[in-house]
């Protein structure tokens, strides 16, 4: 299964875009969770706004899924500015990004999504942007070339990106803070899958959604979708109602384990403790270990198997640990077996 399709992706699928749009939150008091990050974002918009400059340039990062677009859209809302949305690999050549920018409104947001993908000559449009709201524009060609500077209007640039390893040092020093996003507890995740019931007006009882909540992978869009399947589920076999065993029936019918761990989660723990003696074993030798690509292991699936401690990345490569070995039942070594696979 394409890694697009899998129920538990964090990244958006086909039909995530409506109900991406009617269930995301509009106002920062209504966005769950992310407390730190919403405190310093609180303290920050109120600043800008008594001093009356815009917001200063931020950066947001971590995996797909947990709110990124969500924060942009409501810190323009806060703001009371405009927003204009685009991605790094839309803006092609550097007179694309020079013509958002110029055109770019008073104060408003500039959001760019994966921004660790905009070539550096497109990037290098933004340094000056970003610094003193001019750009350096080349006209005309050969001997008659020349370079023009044009003033643009002060703006905030909000920068997302799932790869934070991959946005090159002299953007990322651009930036005047850098949140990072963290999978949500079980307890936020709750209350956005009991918020997102009470919006699709699902009926559901407290069980129902704790079992749908734990399974989400502590990503709220994964949580949204989950919501929606198990309500198929419910119609279709139980008077529309969810509780613990439907939704129970409904997540197990799709594969999706007790933690929200589906066949390509136990395939690349199986995969480091059936071949490669629990590990360490390189990302690209995994990778093709299991026919998948060495990003999206690193993108997808990795942070969370993470977050559960359920992989180590150590210097040598990917490492299971016991209690991956635990969760997919198979007994763990207590004494290292060879110089490859030692524990540590
Ligand atoms: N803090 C939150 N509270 C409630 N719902 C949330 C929150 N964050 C995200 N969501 C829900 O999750 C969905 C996905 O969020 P969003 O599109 O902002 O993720 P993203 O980080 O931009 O993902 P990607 O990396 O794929 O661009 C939203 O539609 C929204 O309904
Ligand atoms: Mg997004």
């Amino acid at each position: 299964m394409a890694q697009s399709e899998r129920i538990v992706s964090g990244s958006r699928q086909d039909d995530d875009y409506s109900q991406d749009n009617s269930l995301r939150p509009r106002r920062l008091v209504d966005y769950i969770g992310q407390d730190r990050v919403k405190q310093n974002l609180d303290i920050g918009i109120r600043a800008a706004q008594q001093r009356g400059d815009p917001l200063d340039h931020l950066l947001v990062y971590g995996p797909p899924g947990l709110g990124k677009t969500t924060l942009a859209n409501i810190i323009a809302i806060e703001m009371g500015v405009q927003i204009k949305i685009t991605s790094g690999p839309a803006i092609e050549r550097p007179g694309d990004m020079v013509a958002i920018l110029t055109q770019l409104p008073e104060h408003a947001v500039l959001f760019i999504d994966e921004i660790h993908r905009l070539s550096r000559v497109v990037e290098e449009i933004l340094y000056s942007a970003m610094e003193d709201f001019f750009v350096s524009w080349v006209i005309d060609k050969g001997l008659k070339a020349r370079s023009m500077n044009l003033t643009i209007k002060p703006f905030t640039l909000i920068g997302a990106t799932t790869r934070f390893g991959m946005v090159s040092a002299p953007l990322r020093d651009r930036f005047g803070s850098v949140y990072r996003l963290e999978f949500y507890d079980e307890e936020a995740m709750r209350t956005i899958v009991t918020r997102s019931a009470r919006i699709l007006e699902i009926e559901s009882d407290e069980d129902g959604i704790i079992e749908i909540a734990r399974r989400a992978r502590g990503t709220p869009r994964v949580a949204n979708r989950l919501l929606r399947r198990v309500r198929d589920y419910a119609q279709v076999m139980a008077d529309n109602v969810i509780n613990a065993e439907v939704a129970n029936e409904a997540l197990t019918g799709l594969e999706v384990d007790q933690l929200g761990l589906e066949g390509l989660d136990h395939r690349v723990l199986s995969s480091i403790i059936e071949k490669f003696d629990g590990g360490p074993v390189g990302l690209d030798t995994l990778a093709a270990s299991i026919s998948e690509e060495s990003d999206t292991i690193e993108d997808v699936y990795e942070p969370y198997l993470l977050q559960l401690g359920f992989l180590d990345r150590t210097k040598r490569g990917r490492v299971a640990t016991r209690r991956a070995y635990e969760h997919l039942g198979i007994d763990y070594p207590e004494e290292p077996r060879s110089p490859q696979g030692a524990l540590f």
